[in-house]
């Protein structure tokens, strides 16, 4: 019998606040250092940005993800870094995105149908299960979202 060994993988999802005001520039620049770094450190995952509030999806092997965590944790241009969920894969979910974004719709438009708004919740919610339920919708929503409108490679466009 053969014994298939794979790398075990980690995914951490996270939300913080931006601490200045967060527009195109400085999206941008943050989204060219992510992206250039994670191809470096062989991570991939998602970025959303609402109400200057970030929502990020990282994987990798556990190295790689413990350090970039431990980095944006030091990071000034954002505080209050709640990790949501981590937790072993068994394979990428983001594997075409070295950090991949797309534009969220305005605030008061839900994400998902019978969702009242994921983003909102998942900041807001004392409660650990329903923050780890909206962080996954969340997920859910970029990938559907990316593979339907721009194509994989061109949603990492800003
Ligand atoms: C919201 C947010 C998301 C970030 N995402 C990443 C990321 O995915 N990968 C990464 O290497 N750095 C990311 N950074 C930048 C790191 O915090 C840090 O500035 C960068 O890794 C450079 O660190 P260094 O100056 O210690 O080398 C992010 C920063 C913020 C504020």
């Amino acid at each position: 019998m053969t014994t298939l060994q794979q790398d075990p993988l980690l995914t951490v999802m996270y939300s913080s606040t931006a601490v200045a005001t967060f527009g195109e520039p400085e999206l941008s620049a943050l989204l060219a250092q992510a992206r250039a770094a994670n191809e470096r450190n062989g991570l991939t995952g998602m970025l959303l940005f609402r109400d200057n509030r970030f929502f990020q999806t990282l994987e990798g092997t556990p190295d790689a993800v413990h350090e970039v965590m431990d980095r944006i944790r030091a990071d000034d241009r954002h505080t209050d870094v709640h990790v949501l969920n981590q937790e072993s894969i068994v394979e990428r979910r983001f594997s075409d995105w070295t950090m991949g974004y797309v534009p969220l719709p305005a605030p008061r438009e839900p994400l998902l149908p019978g969702v009242r708004n994921a983003f909102t919740d998942v900041q807001g919610s004392d409660d650990a299960v329903a923050a780890l339920r909206a962080a996954r919708e969340l997920n859910l929503w970029f990938r559907v979202r990316a593979n339907r409108t721009a194509g994989r490679r061109a949603a990492q466009a800003l």
